[in-house]
């Protein structure tokens, strides 16, 4: 059986809604505060099924982690090296943020451990950090085209490098940083474009050096994390889907509280300003070395843009709630230069193109981006393919459809967003499980 959503068509977003804990940095807490020296605790942890199957993954190593208790986690550090062989394979089920960064992390501990995931994961590249990994010394078997499962190996040890990343990806960055805490020398990153920096705050939170200047990052093997403690601002790639929701939808007025604003996040704050949306952000202060804010959202007339490609690594989860912005846009949408959009959770170019061509709307893919010519448009029957982003992005679309939307594969959603239906019911979407 699997759970479809079913949407009722009109309605408006309101009140005050803090969407949960961000995932990206919920999995960095752990990670971090299980190799830190001391206890870690963290608050406004995502109790989603990404950030637990890390934490699942501590637990197998011998990481005494205690909770998530509505958001509160407690984490005894073990060290650096304070980390066990697990017994078992690592299940990252659906999280490709679980796998590639518990891959640099786990190169370069000395023992075995096989990583593996749901089947959308075993269809997802990981030779991006297998390359560079294996360039500094790490030995790591994969399936038939760097596909996992992921088999790391023990080595002697491991050697810092210079990467020059070949996409832009917090993920391989990541990686490679993590990987670079246990290598000799000095390991350095530099990306093509900028990335979310989650990693490298962190490891400054918990008192690791790290060297940073414009896109390069480098990190000097060999020295030691001291536990500190971390309160996790809301998703904003979660909060995107309730921004998108308030601008197309007449009447609405919605505050989204403590919203991560690193600016290396914000891409989607300003592709939907560049399209008119009236956003405004408030009471700006500092959570846990994270910029945040609440965030204003109400309605306005859309228009279509070209997306500066430049926004795209600062948006990258944001594009299936951007298209149904652009879907109700005045004009045309362009989107170019994120090919990286298809080896996401699914293909988010062809499944959002066949959703909402589905519904009637126009939107025409391309190898590396979508056109999407807004109008009206009709309820229907969409797949998202398991992918928890699409499914919240659609039953935003309903809030402007001509009928119902009935929404296939939604189990994932709580992936990342536990507590999306309750959440976006009481804000205003007329939104049912079936
Ligand atoms: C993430 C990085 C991004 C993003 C993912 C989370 C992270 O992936 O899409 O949801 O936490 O580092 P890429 O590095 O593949 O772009």
């Amino acid at each position: 059986m699997t759970l479809s959503y079913v949407v009722e068509p009109g309605g408006s977003l309101g009140g005050m809604v803090r969407v949960p804990g961000d995932k990206s940095i919920s999995h960095r807490s752990i990670m971090l505060g299980s190799l830190a020296q001391g206890v870690t605790r963290v608050s406004g942890f995502l109790e989603g099924e990404d950030a637990l199957a890390t934490m699942n993954a501590f637990r197998a190593m011998g990481v005494r982690i205690e909770g998530p208790d509505r958001g509160e986690v407690v984490i005894h550090g073990v060290g650096m090296h304070g980390l066990k062989a697990p017994a078992g394979v690592l299940d990252c089920g659906n999280s490709g943020t679980s796998m590639r960064l518990l891959s640099g992390l786990l190169a370069g501990q000395g023992f075995e451990a096989t990583l593996t995931g749901d089947d959308s994961l075993r269809q997802r590249p990981m030779n991006r950090v297998i390359v560079p990994l294996g360039s500094m010394g790490a030995d790591i078997g994969a399936a038939e085209n760097g596909r996992p499962p992921l088999v790391i190996r023990a080595v002697e040890g491991l050697h810092g490098i210079d990467y020059l990343l070949p996409v832009a990806s917090a993920q391989v960055k990541s990686a490679v940083l993590l990987a670079g805490l246990y290598a000799a020398g000095r390991t350095c990153v530099t990306e093509p474009a900028p990335t979310r920096d989650h990693t490298e705050r962190m490891l400054e939170a918990f008192g690791y050096r790290v060297e940073r200047d414009g896109k390069r990052v480098c990190v000097v093997g060999g020295g030691r994390l001291l536990a500190s403690d971390i309160a996790v601002p809301a998703d904003i790639s979660s909060a995107a889907f309730f921004m998108v929701g308030a601008s197309i939808a007449p009447g609405s007025d919605i505050l989204l509280a403590d919203v991560g604003i690193n600016p290396t996040r914000i891409g989607v704050i300003e592709i939907l300003r560049l399209m008119g949306a009236d956003l405004t952000l408030h009471n700006q202060r500092k959570l846990g070395g994270e910029p945040v804010a609440d965030i204003r959202v109400r309605h306005a007339p859309l228009n279509g843009v070209r997306i500066p490609e430049e926004l795209v690594p600062l948006a990258i989860d944001e594009f299936p709630a951007v298209f149904v912005a652009a879907a109700n846009a005045r004009g045309e949408t362009i989107l170019s230069g994120a090919e990286e959009l298809r080896v996401k959770e699914s293909d988010r170019i062809q499944v959002m193109a066949d959703g909402l061509r589905a519904l009637g709307a126009q939107a025409e893919p391309t190898p590396d981006g979508m056109r999407i010519r807004g109008g009206a448009y009709q309820g229907g029957q969409v797949a998202s393919h398991g992918d928890h982003r699409i499914a919240m992005a659609l039953a935003m679309a309903a809030l402007n459809a001509g009928g119902p939307i009935t929404i296939r594969d939604c189990a994932n959603v709580a992936t990342s967003f536990p507590g999306f239906v309750g959440l976006a019911n009481t804000a205003g979407l007329r939104i049912g499980e079936r």
